[in-house]
């Protein structure tokens, strides 16, 4: 697996550990950090050094190759395309290079529900126009559309999983959110929870959506790594490969998700309101049935409470642990 030292990579790497695989993770470090890795076997070293990946791949043979390592940030994809084609698109080449080399072919990609840009109906389904409005998404789109040629060309088979917001922390409260710098709603609303941010900023409340703030698509993180287990199986069961949205189908405006932090965490937190962030469509909903479908996945620890309780546990933690 490679980018097993991040967010959802981390909770990837424990989902497989449990349900009794033996995960070989491959992280530069970069974002990730090694300790959220232990479920897995840490090799450090870049997807992209195709004699590393080699190696790796001939040390410890695999039967499938899973792919979280990307840049995520928006507006970072917009000043620096470069950094984002180079790692997002040439990186990824690169990998797919070593598993073809490796005569590996089976290859689960994380994808993203920017590849949208601005949806014309909510909730999406995958067969939606691809107009993606960043270097971000446009990356993740090349990638999936990579992976359709070398499917025909090669029968390389891959799942693209089309993220919506990942949220949430490991229920066991081993696990979670630890971006630097943190651009994410719900960490940053639970740090204003927390005190360690005077407040949070709510970016535009002229949408039009039912209260002026933008509809989110939230589903917790290990909902996420479970969809992923089942799409394993599913490719290692002759399944046919494709692209999927990874979602709940319900929608929550920020208004809601900071009311619901004030619920969950049970202390006041101060807003600020800002004008609307540059390239923030209104809502992105996901339809989420054709993954329901085809795996037999379905959303478990997805309810807004749910996912704030486990996200705010890690936050309490982790400034405990800081301090
Ligand atoms: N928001 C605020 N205040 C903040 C942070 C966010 O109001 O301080 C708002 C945003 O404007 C947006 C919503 O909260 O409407 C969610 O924002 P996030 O940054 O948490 O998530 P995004 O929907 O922007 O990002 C998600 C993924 C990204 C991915 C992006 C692609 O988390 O990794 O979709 O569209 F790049």
């Amino acid at each position: 697996m490679v980018g097993g030292a991040g967010f959802i990579g981390s909770h990837m790497v424990k989902t497989l550990a449990l349900a009794g695989y033996e995960p070989v993770v491959l992280d530069n470090l970069c974002t990730g950090h090694a300790d959220a890795a232990r479920y897995g076997r840490l090799i450090v070293g870049d997807a992209g050094d195709a004699q590393a990946v080699g190696r790796l791949l001939e040390e410890h043979p695999c039967d499938a190759v899973m792919h979280f390592a990307s840049h995520i940030l928006v507006g970072e994809s917009v000043a620096d395309p470069a950094k984002y084609y180079a790692n997002n698109v040439g990186t990824t080449l690169a990998l797919l290079q070593a598993m073809r080399d490796a005569r590996i072919d089976r290859f689960i990609f994380s994808s993203t529900a920017a590849v949208y840009g601005v949806p014309s109906c909510s909730p999406i389904p995958e067969s939606h126009a691809l107009s993606p409005i960043n270097p971000y998404g446009q990356s993740k789109l090349m990638v999936e559309r990579i992976l359709a040629d070398y499917a025909a060309a090669y029968g390389l088979k891959s799942v693209c999983l089309r993220y919506f917001n990942a949220a949430g922390a490991d229920p066991d409260g081993e696990l979670g959110e630890r971006h630097d710098p943190e651009t994410h709603l719900i960490p940053l609303v639970l740090q204003a929870a927390s005190g360690r941010r005077a407040d949070i900023a709510v970016f535009g409340r002229d949408y039009p959506t039912r209260d002026g703030t933008c509809v989110r698509d939230y589903i917790h993180v290990t909902d996420l790594a479970e969809a992923h287990l089942l799409a394993l199986e599913h490719l290692a069961n002759g399944g046919a490969g494709g692209v999927f949205n990874l979602g709940t189908g319900v929608g929550y405006t920020v208004a809601e998700v900071i009311e619901a932090a004030r619920r969950v965490t049970g202390r006041p937190i101060a807003v600020r309101d800002e004008p609307r962030r540059l390239g923030d469509p209104p809502e992105l909903v996901a339809d989420p049935r054709l993954a329901m479908r085809t795996f037999g996945w379905q959303p478990r620890l997805s309810s807004l409470e749910t996912m704030l309780q486990h996200a705010w546990r890690w936050t309490l933690q982790a400034e405990r642990t800081a301090s």
